[in-house]
């Protein structure tokens, strides 16, 4: 469905070229969850970012079913059924969560029901929140609740979600990752969720740790996450080393 071909992104740093993400290649099958996970600053939110074409790679291709979209936009990618939520969503001074679940769902204008499953889905009560504008009245977990109701409403082929969990209460942490088990399990979408927390590793096909521009491991959560849990407790090299 996805296919990153030797993706390498570099940025210019101080006249330098620093290479952020090196040689990535990876499929992405239909209907499959996989988890991104790996250290801050690893490359995860930017290997999102050129998947969604919100970055453009230096070097590589990027197939989607057959067609090479290595230079398409980010309308023509959510278009063809790729969706990303930010790992910080922006604010829409002006537009309502009404609004903005509509301008997700695109076509017809979504029915009161509707847009409270989606609500519901992220733990958010829609006569609360419907005519709510997206502005900083809200709270930061609320936007970001707010922000992955839209990538539900998409209806993407391929819904990527940047920690989800971030700024978000353990009750509608829980409920939110019954909505990832749930759609995991009655749709042919693909999703792509890049996370720290366990409870979503666990819930993946496959889990592929990020670090340093590169996937460094790849396997199923009963494999990956001892070797992860083994990694944080293995010593910092600069303090080993006698300090800094
Ligand atoms: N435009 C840029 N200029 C300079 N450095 C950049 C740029 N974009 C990304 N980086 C660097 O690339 C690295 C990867 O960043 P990225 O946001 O992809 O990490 P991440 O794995 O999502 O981290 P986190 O877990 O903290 O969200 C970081 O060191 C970041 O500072
Ligand atoms: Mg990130």
């Amino acid at each position: 469905m996805l296919e990153l071909k030797h993706i390498g992104y570099d940025v210019s740093e101080n006249g330098q070229d620093k290479e952020i993400l090196r040689d990535i290649s990876l499929t992405v099958s239909e209907g499959e969850l996989l988890v991104f996970t790996g250290p801050n600053g690893g490359g995860k939110t930017t290997l999102a970012r050129v998947i969604m074409g919100l970055a453009q790679p230096t070097r590589g291709q990027i197939i989607w079913n057959g067609q090479d979209i290595t230079n398409a936009s980010i309308t023509e990618r959510a278009r063809l059924g790729i969706s990303y939520g930010f790992q910080q969503p922006p604010r829409f001074k002006g537009l309502t969560v009404r609004d903005l679940l509509n301008v997700a769902a695109g076509d017809k204008p979504l029915s009161k029901d509707k847009c409270c499953a989606y609500l519901t889905q992220v733990g958010l009560c829609a006569n609360d929140y419907l005519e709510r504008e997206v502005d900083t009245s809200l709270s930061g977990g609320e936007v970001k609740r707010i922000e992955i109701a839209t990538v539900l409403a998409r209806n993407a082929k391929l819904m990527i979600f940047d920690e989800p969990e971030a700024g978000i209460d353990l009750w509608s942490f829980a409920r939110l990752t019954d909505t990832f088990a749930a759609l995991h399990g009655r749709s042919d979408a693909a999703m792509i969720i890049i996370s720290h927390q366990e409870r979503i590793i666990s819930l993946a096909d496959r889990v592929i740790v990020v670090g340093d521009g590169q996937l460094l491991h790849s396997g199923k959560p009963d494999e990956i996450l001892p070797e992860i849990l083994s990694d944080t407790r293995a010593g910092c090299p600069v303090l080993e080393r006698g300090g800094v």
